[in-house]
């Protein structure tokens, strides 16, 4: 079982380079983000559960995400591994997730840490439009549809997240940057963390991690060198 986990802060890139990578190592991309956004969009229990959170940029308590994505691991597309995007959040998540995988004989192969810089995220999310069906991001300037509106992949609506409203950026920024840091320490101690620039192009970005892939499955577990991520 190979699980790949991205981190990074929002608008980093997560979301469109895990789609990326799930079709070129051809593991199942799953984002805690869109697995809450689809329990709101339904109403179900949960989505009136994580409404609050997420419409005021706060996370989602911690008990809440690892049911959430331990249901979601369980799902037989998930037996050889996934690309987890936006979990673990936090150092507990962290840590009940390396329990949960130590369960079924396996570990996290990779933290690939996107890296870039805070205006460049704003002008991301402020920019971004996602598809209705499925979660597929655009960016108006640097990545727009084929046809304005309507999603390339499934021919959905797109639309803005109400979270992406530049004060809601900001405190997501706040409240999220602190835990993001210490999941990014915990990664490190572990020597699976592979802090990758997140600045270039959509495809440089993801050749350089499906480099760091390919280099994880050389080296031993903590085999690599510990490299200290820029704050
Ligand atoms: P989530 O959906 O995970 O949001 P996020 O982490 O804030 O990340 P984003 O989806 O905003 O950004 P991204 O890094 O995926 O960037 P993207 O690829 O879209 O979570 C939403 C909320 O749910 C959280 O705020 C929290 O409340 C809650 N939550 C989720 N998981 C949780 C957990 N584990 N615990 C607790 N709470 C949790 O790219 C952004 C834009 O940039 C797009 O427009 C894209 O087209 C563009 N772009 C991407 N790459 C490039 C590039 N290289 N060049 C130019 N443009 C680019």
């Amino acid at each position: 079982m190979k699980v790949y986990v991205m981190v990074g802060a929002p608008g980093a890139g997560k979301g469109t380079q895990a789609e990326i990578l799930s079709e070129r190592v051809g593991l199942p991309h799953i984002a805690s983000g869109e697995l809450f956004r689809e329990a709101m969009r339904d109403g179900t229990r949960l989505g009136e559960q994580v409404k609050s959170y997420i419409s005021r940029g706060a996370l989602v308590p911690d008990e809440l995400a690892i049911k959430v994505i331990a249901a979601r691991l369980a799902r037989p597309d998930a037996a050889e591994g996934a690309i987890l995007d936006g979990f673990p959040r936090t150092r507990p998540q962290a840590e009940v997730l390396d329990a949960a995988l130590a369960r079924r004989g396996a570990h996290v192969a990779a933290a690939l840490f996107i890296g870039i810089a805070e205006d460049a995220l704003l002008r991301r999310l402020s920019g971004r439009w996602i598809c209705q069906e499925a979660g597929h991001a655009y960016h108006e300037i640097d990545r727009p549809p084929r046809v304005a509106g309507v999603c390339d992949e499934d021919g959905s609506p797109l639309y803005q997240r109400p979270d992406d409203r530049p004060d809601t950026v900001r405190a997501r920024l706040a409240q999220q940057l602190p835990p993001m840091y210490e999941v990014i320490d915990y990664y490190n101690e572990q020597g699976v963390l592979t802090p990758v620039d997140g600045e270039g192009p959509v495809e440089g970005v993801a050749d350089a991690l499906v480099r760091a892939i390919d280099s994880t499955r050389l080296a031993p577990r903590g085999g690599r060198e510990l490299r200290q991520p820029a704050r």
